[in-house]
């Protein structure tokens, strides 16, 4: 089966004259992101990037499809508690997979609340059946203290409404074996999922963070891993012995924005033309932006770098941002993610009037696709840089496929950029001022 294809015809010379790169230098880096490949294997087979094995957990999958054939036969609301990389990915993988109208309720419903807005959260409870829902708490480090809150609310609210029934109706999904969640479900009698070692919350969609409520939602996470599993074999093709660069997406995916950014163009935008993807596009913002921008290079020197991502959706935001990708600053590299076959077929019926009668037979899906090959089109000629990623279908296959290829693009790109693609030492800053302001060395928040 087809997992997906990179068109960048229109990041070369070329296509858009003088702001193009030339076929030389992607060849030169070419070399370079090979090595950065051969040192992401080695590492791999010492234990480390774990987040490279996550398609093959076979137990914990075996694990997550039991607890979802029990919940099946009470819950109608599942509810993910996280924030960041404990809750993107799920949502990312839920509207990119499921319909966006669901009538009826073959499947428990799934709310994601990666906020602590009162009036949405509190909104959110009082709408509930508590005896009909499932609370899935996930933090790796069990400290966050936006879960924190979230889960003491909900956790009173349990015990106030079912008394001791109440462990129940919470799954926690942490660290196996630190931080002050880990503890409290032991000693409370959750179920608990675990987070494996070394993978942070960035690159833990394939984990039991993504893959519990992807499979209470109807999700199927065989197809989704078993795409993974192929992109994987193809992320790990080199570019040696005449084998074109753009046979590893992510290898070429990290080359091209690498060699953007050096060339001045320091926001990267993802424009999928498509609904459905949209949330993909901000998992992926928040994937790029939490690994790459680091003020220390990995030899300890400052460097202040990283691409700054930006988020738009076609066909919307040719009528918002496109106007400024056009015409303005030369600072912006764009990434279109294109579908080649939407599931519904949406003809545009024959038009009495002439002024339309230009779109009767054309369906939605070509309208789409003209859209967004138009915008590419435009922007080349005006000498701006783009390329697009097509996936065959929105499938639970391709979407595994895209997410791996995306993470793997942005462990490579952290080797060229030089710098750390799993830590995260400024958001851990904000965290720790927060908790200060709160209170937490008077331990409120500790177990
Ligand atoms: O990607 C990351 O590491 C972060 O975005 C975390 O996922 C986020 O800060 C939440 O952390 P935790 O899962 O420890 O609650």
């Amino acid at each position: 089966m087809e997992m997906l294809r990179t068109d960048f015809k229109n990041m070369l010379r070329d296509g858009v004259g003088r702001h193009g790169l030339s076929p030389a230098e992607l060849q030169r880096l070419g070399r370079r992101a090979e090595r950065c490949l051969a040192e992401l294997k080695e590492e791999r087979a010492k234990g480390r990037c774990p987040f490279l094995n996550l398609p093959y957990q076979k137990e914990v999958v075996g694990e997550i499809k039991r607890i979802d054939k029990e919940l099946r036969s009470w819950v109608r609301d599942f509810v993910v508690l996280g924030i960041g990389g404990s809750a993107l990915g799920n949502i990312a993988l839920h509207q990119a997979l499921n319909p966006p109208y669901i009538s009826g309720h073959e499947n428990p419903r799934i709310h994601v609340i990666d906020t602590i807005d009162p009036d949405l959260f509190d909104g959110l409870l009082k709408s509930l059946d508590l005896k009909h829902t499932v609370f899935n708490v996930i933090s790796k480090s069990g400290t966050t203290v936006e879960t924190v809150a979230q889960f003491l609310i909900v956790r009173e609210r349990l015990k106030d409404s079912l008394g001791s029934a109440y462990p129940r109706h919470i799954i926690t999904t942490t660290d196996p074996e630190d931080g002050a969640l880990r503890r409290l479900a032991e000693r409370e009698g959750y179920r608990q999922l675990f987070i494996p070692k070394g993978v942070g919350g960035r690159y833990s969609v394939l984990s039991p963070v993504g893959l519990l409520s992807a499979t209470v939602s109807g999700i199927n996470i065989d197809e989704l891993l078993g795409g993974a599993v192929e992109m994987d074999k193809r992320c790990q093709v080199g570019a040696r012995h005449a084998v074109p660069l753009q046979e590893n997406p992510a290898m070429l995916g990290a080359c091209l924005q690498y060699l953007s950014y050096k060339r001045g163009r320091h926001i990267t935008v993802i424009m999928p033309y498509s609904s459905a993807l949209e949330a993909v596009g901000e998992w992926f913002c928040q994937l790029w932006a939490e690994s790459l921008g680091k003020k220390s290079s990995l030899k300890g020197k400052v460097i202040h770098c990283g691409p700054t991502p930006v988020m738009a959706v076609g066909p919307t935001d040719q009528h918002s941002q496109l106007q400024l990708y056009m015409e303005g600053p030369f600072d912006k590299v764009i990434t279109f993610v294109a579908v080649e076959k939407f599931k519904a077929q949406v003809e545009i019926p024959q038009s009495p009037e002439a002024d339309f009668q230009y779109l009767s037979g054309h369906t939605l899906a070509g309208l789409m696709e003209a859209e967004r090959g138009g915008t590419e089109l435009a922007l080349a000629e005006a000498g701006r840089p783009s390329y697009t990623i097509y996936l065959p279908e929105l499938s639970a296959f391709h979407v595994g496929g895209l997410l791996y290829m995306f993470q793997v693009q942005t462990a490579l790109a952290g080797k060229l950029f030089g710098v750390n693609p799993f830590d995260q030492p400024g958001v851990e800053a904000g965290k720790a001022h927060t908790s200060a302001l709160l209170g937490k060395d008077r331990g409120m928040l500790s177990a």
